[in-house]
């Protein structure tokens, strides 16, 4: 891996300069007795532990600079500006050079603070950032995350945070170290941070709907993008460049898109499904001509709860086809309804609606630049992690054709699907369409 500049990186890591939440680190650097104090008292008690301050101005880094990785740093300057709180993008990485060169532009970003390669993580995080941002494709974030974590950064990372069940685990681990570091771990799935999902899962939760006993969640879309390669890319820079149509970067749609989904089941039921039985196929893709890829473009999930409800997924990719992007939960005194914009709750014949007060998108940087202010920062990556499991165990039910445990699934399956060599010049994983009864459950 090199950096796009070929700049040695010599760069140290950024001295723990601030204090407890009410030592300002501007009262640190004027040095004055109470809060050299304080700040003597957090270095004793480990560097990380300083790390969870953040300075007036957050230095934010960003891995994975396309569509999500964009729109990301455009929303957490706009949540910035929401709290007061001066932010700004420091350094960026991504896969390829061509990727950085508009968010370096954009937000002037010194030259010795873009890193290129698939490897460049490693520099953005060893720099002097107190928060990534990640918006790679999912395979990575396993990889990733534990870096930032271990290096003492503050993480937003993108939805799903895995792509296998390796990764699953990986994530829960770096998560615990997280909460011990007292390190935000904030994830994109935005609905939890919306007022209309929020308010109305609460009163679910207070029982206004009694015991749900039924959902139904969806993502039925239309279809996603297929990348020709481009001259010059390497087998594996074909595969991270066209990323969603590999199972072992995209973890397929299920994994990809509905897990936005499957988390509003897994919120409403206060816990992670027991097992899941599913179908599904690869259809339509042939015949669109998105070759070479392995992924499918239609599942069908029966999810079991603890308390014996079941959940039912749907998601596809099919042209022309109908759109429902939603969840539906059956109560035994009403129902909820939920998408994007709008929730609301039928009791008794009588609906009351609830809408989003601001986008989620920004609404969750809000939420994780207060946290860390305030000393508490939000933790949800064992949360994500369970929804991406939630998705995952979906999925390997429908390609290997059996029933697959939550138990076995987070404590006996060796399911790793990530290469452990991820060189531009190594050999990536063979494009292999997963097909019952020759898909392994392993
Ligand atoms: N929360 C949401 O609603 C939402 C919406 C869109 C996308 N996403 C998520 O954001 C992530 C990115 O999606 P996208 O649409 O921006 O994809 P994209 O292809 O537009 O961008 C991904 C970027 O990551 C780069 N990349 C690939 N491998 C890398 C590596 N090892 N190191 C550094 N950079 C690497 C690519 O070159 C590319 O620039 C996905 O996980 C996706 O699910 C979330």
């Amino acid at each position: 891996m090199r950096s796009q500049n070929e700049i040695g990186n010599s760069r140290t890591t950024k001295a723990p300069a601030a204090a407890a939440p009410a030592v300002s680190r501007r009262s640190v650097l004027k040095g004055s007795t109470a809060a050299m104090g304080a700040a003597a008292t957090f270095a004793a008690m480990g560097t990380n532990f300083a790390w969870a301050q953040v300075s007036e101005e957050i230095k934010v880094g960003l891995i994975g600079c396309g569509g999500r990785g964009s729109g990301a740093a455009v929303n957490i300057m706009e949540a910035a500006g929401i709290v007061k709180q001066g932010v700004k993008i420091h350094a960026c990485a991504d896969a390829f050079a061509s990727q950085t060169k508009r968010i370096q532009d954009k937000y002037k970003i010194e030259a010795k603070n873009v890193f290129a390669g698939l490897d460049a993580y490693k520099e953005l995080v060893a720099s002097d950032i107190e928060l990534v941002i990640m918006a790679t494709p999912p395979g990575f974030r396993p990889i990733h995350f534990a870096a930032a974590i271990d290096a003492g950064k503050h993480v937003f990372f993108e939805k799903p945070v895995a792509s296998d069940i390796w990764g699953v685990r990986e994530v829960i681990a770096a998560g615990k170290r997280a909460q011990e570091k007292k390190l935000a771990a904030v994830t994109g799935t935005q609905r939890r941070h919306q007022t209309n999902y929020n308010q109305a899962i609460e009163q679910i939760h207070a029982g206004a709907i009694g015991d749900v006993t039924h959902m139904s969640v969806y993502w039925n879309g239309q279809d996603i993008w297929f990348r020709q390669p481009e001259p010059g890319m390497t087998a594996m820079e074909e595969q991270v460049h066209n990323w969603y149509h590999h199972i072992w970067l995209s973890g397929d749609q299920i994994c990809e898109q509905h897990i936005h989904n499957l988390d509003i089941a897994n919120w409403v039921m206060n816990g992670h499904p027991i097992s899941a039985l599913g179908l599904g196929g690869r259809q339509v893709r042939d015949a669109m001509g998105q070759k070479p890829g392995e992924i499918w473009d239609h599942f069908g999930i029966e999810y079991e709860y603890a308390n014996g409800a079941r959940v039912l997924s749907q998601c596809r990719h099919w042209p022309k086809s109908d759109s429902n992007v939603s969840e539906y939960a059956i109560g035994s005194k009403g129902t909820f309804s939920g998408n994007d914009g709008t929730t609301s709750l039928t009791i008794g014949g009588k609906k009351q609606t609830f809408k989003s007060e601001r986008s989620g998108y920004v609404q969750e940087h809000v939420d994780m630049i207060n946290s860390i202010k305030a000393g508490k920062p939000l933790n949800e990556a064992q949360r994500v992690a369970e929804s991406t499991l939630t998705a995952i165990i979906g999925r390997t039910s429908a390609y290997t054709g059996k029933k697959v445990m939550w138990d076995w699934a987070m404590n006996e399956s060796k399911q790793r699907l990530v290469p452990e060599n991820i060189s531009k010049d190594a050999e990536p994983p063979k494009v292999v369409v997963p097909q019952p009864g020759v898909t392994p459950l392993v």
